[in-house]
């Protein structure tokens, strides 16, 4: 059994302790996260997923824009000191990507598709999640972290003006990455019994196959009726 895929997924994890050491240049850590949302699935392949990567003076502002917008949420100076710390990990990594959901394509598949209007925007969602992960494995792979965070939609309005983003892109995530400076806290995982069934008994597949022949009979009946 190959398992390096596996591997793959096993070894990325949620970095929170990030640095400038990155060594692979620029162009292909764009090339690796551009190709990584390239080829990530979509519902309809719809492509709702857009994203916007910054680096240098770009990446610290909008950890600036996060500190300062939750000055005026946090309540007191002390529980701010702590949060602004929290921020200042994220600006200590080498770059960012933003992630937005571009609303005008998952309307345009509403009206187009309309049996499935209900679903599309928990698709693009999904289709976002998948796409995540598949860039923060992809950065993985190459000894770079990152980890995933929500401060929209306290910051749409500013991140929206400071790096020119069209009105009808949503922002739904943004993932600093940088160099591993610490490694992960060890993870906890449910057992395998309370979140996993798998069926193989011979009696559950002749129960399936004689269930599945009656209802095609049944439907076979009604239907000539
Ligand atoms: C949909 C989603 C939302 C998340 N949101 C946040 C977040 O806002 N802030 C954060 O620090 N981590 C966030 N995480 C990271 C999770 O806390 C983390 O993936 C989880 O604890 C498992 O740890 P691991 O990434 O090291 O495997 C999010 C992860 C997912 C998949």
């Amino acid at each position: 059994m190959n398992t390096n895929f596996l591997d793959a997924l096993k070894q990325r994890r949620t970095i929170y302790n990030l640095g400038k050491n990155v060594t692979l240049p620029e162009t292909d850590i764009n090339h690796l996260i551009k190709s990584a949302i390239r080829e990530s699935p979509t519902a309809f392949n719809n492509q709702t997923l857009r994203a916007v990567i910054l680096y240098g003076k770009k990446h610290d502002q909008l950890w600036d824009i996060v500190a300062n917008r939750l000055k005026s949420e946090v309540p007191t100076e002390e529980i701010y000191a702590g949060t602004k710390q929290k921020v200042d990990s994220f600006k200590a990594g080498f770059g960012t990507i933003l992630y937005f959901t571009d609303q005008s394509v998952v309307a345009d598949y509403e009206k187009q598709v309309p049996l499935y209007a209900t679903n599309f925007e928990a698709w693009a969602e999904q289709g976002l999640g998948g796409a995540q992960q598949n860039v923060w494995t992809a950065l993985s792979e190459n000894k770079i972290g990152a980890s995933l965070q929500h401060y929209n939609p306290l910051i749409d309005g500013e991140v929206r003006i400071a790096f020119d983003i069209p009105t009808n892109w949503v922002l739904r995530a943004q993932m600093p990455f940088g160099s591993i400076e610490a490694p992960a806290v060890a993870k906890t995982y449910l057992e395998d019994d309370k979140r996993f069934r798998v069926l193989n008994k011979l009696y559950l597949s002749i129960l399936n196959f004689l269930m599945g022949m009656f209802f095609y009979k049944f439907k076979f009946i009604v239907k000539s009726q």
